[in-house]
This record gives structure tokens, C-alpha cells and sequence, in this order.
């Protein structure tokens, strides 16, 4: 089959690999019709690569149709269509009872000291071939594929994979009061989303990015923005919206941005002449993240308030305002998002035909899996308006 391959930084390519095979009774494997990109994939294209094997498969954001199911898969069968999570949970351990599915204790990688594994993403998450390809294997398949009606077009569903349970749960740790303001930073598709889930749950939601399109298409969904590039001083902006308090939560979906910060940058181009087992302890103790946004997110914030970091941060010695979070009695939720507990408050809103969320408003880009490459480079130089590309077979 054909896949898109990590070769280095900013060097995918689609390549031939062995068509991926049953080999558990849990696993299935599915004919990927679409395939996202997602700003997590940046960070591999871009500074990750001593966390990466080359020739890994990349892609977390698939569906497509059942071609075989092992022993025990019983909820799907040939020919279904399916959505398939990003995560890897078995549904039925400790922290799969208690709704952790990220923390899955089954598929946890242990001797990495980090979470349930992921599709396409890094040894540190289980080096499992992702889906930006022909066919996936999915393993703990009796538990994560979920099954999603014929009809709408892939748009509406494939975003259960990541996007829409992400946002949600970002809008959902982010406790905004009933009629309270939220603050949105970064209006990926994360941000778009988180934007409108919160503006569905009858919040105020002001978002802040600043590439215009990304404005734009917040705007036509009824956010008010703030272009970042126009304030002097965010949170004095954003105070004076909010009767000189600040929003009752923030919302961080910036996280640790693609390009990285200047220390960053260092520390990558050192690694470049490392061989990855020196270079990967580098990485982490350089801390590749940028903290911009989440600084802003801990000024913004009104007293009392809760900051909800649903962008991902991974440096192991970040400086952070420890003092400001104290003083101010901020409450503090992250992490990876547990794709299947929000699938149930999800799903009547994308088999509502008028389209609450406006998933088929989302994608900017559909593009064949041959043209991958040129997807992550658009993507992540926001060329040509890109804000979501989806790669379809
Ligand atoms: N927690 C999870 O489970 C989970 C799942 C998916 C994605 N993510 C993370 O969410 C983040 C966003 O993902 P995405 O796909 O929307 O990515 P993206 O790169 O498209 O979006 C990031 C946005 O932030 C904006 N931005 C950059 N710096 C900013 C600043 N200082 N203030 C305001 N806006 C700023 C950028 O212009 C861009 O529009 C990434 O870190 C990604 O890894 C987390
Ligand atoms: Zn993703
Ligand atoms: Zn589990």
C-alpha cells in the first residue's frame, strides 16, 4: 500500500509499505477513505525527529471502511464505515472505566514513563503505523472504532478522530459558568472548534489568533476575535471587554507552536549532529516549547478562574509563573483528549442535518494521499489559506 512516510524534517514522502495484516484477535483493519493533518503532526515535521523512526507512518485522524475484523471484534464488521480515535484504549481497564482513555493502562507506555499509545505518533507513543495512508491496522479494535451512519459526506464524522472530542473537552475542562466568557487562544482547528462547541453551550466566546482566514472563519461562526498583531497588551485588551476582570476560563489551543522558539531552534540544530539516543534527552531538557500563549493565558484569566491547555506542551523544564498562578487561585486542566468519553454528546449534533458545529466549514484543503507532502508544507506555512487539510482516497 501506499503511505506517507516520516523521512526527516520537513521530508515526508508517500512511499510503499506491506499492506498491514491481522495480528491480534482485538485488531481490524480498515480502508482509510480520509485522513487529516493536525497541527500535533507539525510538531513531527518539524522539531520531533529524535522522537521518530524513519520510515515511521504518520496520521491520527482517519476513517474509512472495515475490510477484516479479528476474533473478537463484535461491534463492527466488514463494510462498516468508522471513524477511528486517536487514541489506542482497550475500554476496559482502570482508567477506561473512569473515562482516562489517553491514560489507557493496556496500551500505556510503561518504559516511557507517558500515556496510552496513539496512532502515528513517536516512540515515546507506541511507534504504531498511523492512518494518513491506504489501510490502517487497529489494534484494541473490540473498543475504538466508532461506527458512524452512511450518508453525509466523510467531513462530518472524520473529525471524531481528534478534533471535535478534543475541542470539546478543552471547552468542557475549561468549567466556563452558565453565561460566562471564555478566551480562545489560537483558532486552529482545535481553537475554531473549541470556539464554537463553547458558543453552543451559550458562552461568550473571544478568540484570538492572528492569520486572518483563521479570524475569518471564526467571525462567520459568531465568535468575536481579537487580531493579536493589533493589541499592544492582550490581556489589558481582553480585561477591557470583561468589565476590567478577564474571562471567567481561557482556553489555551496554541500549545507548543510549529516553529518553535529561538532556544528551540538551537537545541534542533544541535541535535541534527547527534544520533538520536543523545539527542532526544536534549530535546526534552531544552524545552522546545514555546510558552508565549500560555503566558497570556495565565494573565488573561480573571481571578479565580480556570485555564484549560488543551495545546500540547512537551519540555521538561519550562519556567512558568508559578507565583501569578498562586496568587491569582487559578484552576489548571490538560491533556490529551479522551477521544471515546465525549462521543455520545457529540454524535447528536453531526447526525443533526442543520449542522450545529459546521463541520463541512472546516476543511480548506482536500487533497489525494500523493499530494501529502505539499499538504504539510501548506499547512504548516498557513500558505494558500490552509486551516485544515484532509487527504481522501
Ligand atoms: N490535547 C490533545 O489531545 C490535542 C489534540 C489535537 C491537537 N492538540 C494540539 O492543539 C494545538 C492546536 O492544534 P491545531 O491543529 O489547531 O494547530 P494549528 O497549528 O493549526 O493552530 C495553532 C494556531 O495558533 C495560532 N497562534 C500561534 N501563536 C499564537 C499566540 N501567541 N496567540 C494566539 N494564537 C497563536 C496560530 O496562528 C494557529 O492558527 C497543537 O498544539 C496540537 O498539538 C492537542
Ligand atoms: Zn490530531
Ligand atoms: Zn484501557
Amino acid at each position: 500500500m501506499r503511505a506517507l512516510t516520516w523521512r526527516g524534517q520537513h521530508d515526508v514522502r508517500v512511499e510503499d509499505h506491506p499492506d498491514p495484516q491481522i495480528q491480534e484477535p482485538t485488531d481490524a483493519i480498515i480502508r482509510v477513505t480520509s485522513s487529516a493533518i493536525c497541527g500535533s503532526d507539525l510538531h513531527l515535521y518539524d522539531f520531533l525527529g529524535p522522537f521518530i523512526d524513519d520510515g515511521s507512518i504518520l496520521g491520527h485522524e482517519p476513517m474509512g471502511i472495515v475490510e477484516e475484523v479479528g476474533s473478537e471484534v463484535s461491534h463492527i464488521k466488514r463494510g462498516d464505515r468508522v471513524v477511528i480515535p486517536f487514541n489506542i484504549s482497550c475500554g476496559h481497564c482502570f482508567m477506561c472505566r473512569n473515562g482516562l482513555f489517553a491514560q489507557c493502562e493496556t496500551t500505556q507506555q510503561t518504559e516511557n514513563g507517558t500515556g496510552a499509545a496513539l496512532f502515528g505518533y513517536t516512540r515515546l507513543y507506541g511507534s504504531v503505523p498511523g492512518g494518513q495512508a491506504e489501510y490502517l491496522r487497529v489494534p484494541q479494535a473490540h473498543f475504538g472504532p466508532i461506527p458512524v451512519p452512511e450518508g453525509p459526506p466523510d467531513d462530518r464524522f472524520l473529525f471524531l478522530s481528534d478534533v471535535l472530542p478534543t475541542a470539546w473537552q478543552a471547552v468542557a475542562y475549561a468549567e466556563i459558568p452558565q453565561g460566562g466568557t471564555v478566551a480562545v487562544l489560537g483558532l486552529g482547528p482545535i481553537g475554531q472548534m473549541s470556539a464554537r462547541i463553547a458558543r453552543h453551550h451559550g458562552a461568550r466566546v473571544i478568540a484570538v489568533d492572528m492569520v486572518p482566514e483563521r479570524l475569518e472563519m471564526a467571525r462567520r461562526h459568531g465568535i468575536e476575535v481579537i487580531d493579536r498583531n493589533e493589541v499592544d497588551d492582550l490581556g489589558d485588551a481582553i480585561r477591557d471587554m470583561t468589565q476590567g476582570r478577564g474571562p471567567d476560563s481561557v482556553i489555551d489551543a496554541v500549545g507548543m507552536e510549529a516553529e518553535g522558539s529561538p532556544g528551540a531552534h538551537l537545541a534542533q540544530r544541535m541535535t541534527r549532529f547527534l544520533p538520536d539516543a543523545a539527542a532526544a534527552p536534549l530535546m526534552e531538557r531544552a524545552g522546545i516549547d514555546r510558552l508565549a500563549a500560555l503566558k497570556d493565558a495565565f494573565d488573561i484569566v480573571r481571578r479565580g478562574g480556570t485555564v484549560s491547555i488543551i495545546g500540547v506542551y512537551v519540555g521538561s523544564q519550562d519556567p512558568l509563573p508559578m507565583m501569578q498562578l498562586f496568587d491569582k487561585g487559578v484552576q489548571l486542566r490538560m491533556g490529551q483528549a479522551h477521544v471515546k468519553r465525549w462521543i455520545d454528546d457529540l454524535m447528536p449534533l453531526l447526525t443533526d442535518d442543520s449542522d450545529p458545529l459546521g463541520t463541512e466549514d472546516l476543511t480548506t484543503h482536500r487533497l489525494s494521499l500523493d499530494e501529502a507532502p505539499r499538504g504539510y508544507e501548506m499547512f504548516q506555512k498557513k500558505q494558500d489559506g490552509a486551516i485544515k487539510v484532509v487527504l481522501q482516497a
